[in-house]
């Protein structure tokens, strides 16, 4: 099967669909997720780097970032699988990439890879959790790692305990779920990485689909990631009145008990000057013009229309008559930090 994306044209086995048990993995809807991250490698600037694809399926996003973007002296590509290692070699070929190719456990190759790079993009089926340690250890000061979890379910509060002990955090069914578990994956990357006096600094995030995805930052030094540290927190949540404060507060202002969501990153998910950059280049508009709202706020949740409807049996706001940042992650979402009373008030002016 012929599959052709932004200026790559590839060749997969006729199987080749978004399930693990296929031949070679290829997600077409993640054309949008390897679009942003060209973008973001085009805002860098870079030049000359090293890039590491540790699970490269059928190649197509290495593929993609050698021909699209200009910040790569040398691309390293890597599956586990035998089918898909052919594969992409053919690829690249076809594509006339150059590149170093490996056939290995995604953790032999880290732990054996004689250099550094500059960046690493962590994709594999679940959860990247498990190579992030290794993964931050291989990158150059100031280099960025890249992940993408597609156990949403867990972060998000589908399954609660398999969060506790995946994540040593609790996840809940908010309405602002997405946004909770994507916070709780980037604390505890933040976690991981501070035990070796390294600040991985969240510099661009989405939460897609079935998918979250964070880029970092990592920044060398203790006082960097004390820094990131302190704002990790909890969120004192209540699901009857829909109120939420950062921090433990047990029983809300209703006296209903509230639920801790976290601990959670409450900080910055976005670098604002990178973020402005990506934005200059006029694609994806609306998507980013919520990102940039968001970034400007940052909230670590957001209230919805439509929750707020039901709980207080009131008509749904319209989206165009509410002013406050839009959410990226739910279309009924808006991010504000003010109490849930205080936002009851502003839709009665
Ligand atoms: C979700 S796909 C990667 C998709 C690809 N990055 C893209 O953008 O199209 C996950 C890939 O990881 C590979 N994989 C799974 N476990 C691995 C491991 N331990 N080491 C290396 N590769 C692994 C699988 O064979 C599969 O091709
Ligand atoms: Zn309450």
């Amino acid at each position: 099967m012929k599959y052709s994306e932004g200026s790559v044209t590839i060749n997969v086995p006729a199987s080749s669909k978004l399930t693990r048990k296929n031949d070679v993995f290829l997600n077409e809807h993640k054309k949008f997720d390897r679009d942003i991250n060209i973008i973001l490698l085009n805002s860098l600037g870079w030049k000359n780097k090293t890039y590491l694809d540790l699970m490269s399926a059928s190649g197509i996003r290495a593929l993609r970032i050698a021909k699209e973007t200009k910040c790569f002296k040398k691309i390293l590509m890597n599956d586990l699988k035998k089918t898909a290692f052919n594969n992409l070699k053919k690829n690249a070929e076809k594509n006339g990439v150059k590149a170093e190719f490996y056939n290995k456990d995604a953790h032999e190759l880290l732990c054996t890879l004689d250099e550094g790079v500059d960046y690493v993009d962590v994709d594999p089926f679940g959860s990247s959790i498990y190579y992030v340690v290794e993964a931050v250890k291989k990158l150059s000061r100031g280099g960025i790692l890249s992940i993408t979890n597609t156990d949403t379910g867990a972060l998000s509060g589908t399954f609660p305990k398999t969060c506790l002990r995946r994540y040593h955090s609790n996840s809940y069914l908010s309405e602002f779920y997405y946004e909770s578990g994507i916070r709780i994956l980037a604390k505890e990357c933040i976690n991981l990485a501070s035990t070796y006096d390294v600040a991985l600094v969240p510099v661009f995030a989405h939460a897609t689909r079935h998918y979250f995805r964070i880029y970092f930052r990592k920044v060398k030094g203790a006082g960097k990631a004390d820094a990131l540290m302190k704002q990790i927190n909890y969120v004192s949540y209540c699901k009857k009145c829909l109120d939420r404060v950062v921090g433990i507060k047990e029983v809300c202002n209703c006296n209903e008990k509230t639920i801790l969501i976290g601990p959670l990153f409450t900080g910055n998910l976005f670098d604002k000057g990178l973020l402005d950059k990506m934005r200059k280049t006029g694609e994806y508009e609306d998507f980013f013009n919520k990102i940039s709202e968001e970034a400007e706020s940052v909230v670590p949740w957001f209230y919805t229309t439509n929750k707020l409807a039901k709980v207080y049996k009131i008509t749904e706001p319209r989206m165009r008559d509410v002013n406050y940042p839009k959410s990226h992650i739910n279309p009924k979402g808006f991010k504000t930090m003010k109490p849930v009373r205080e936002v009851l008030e502003s839709f009665k002016k």
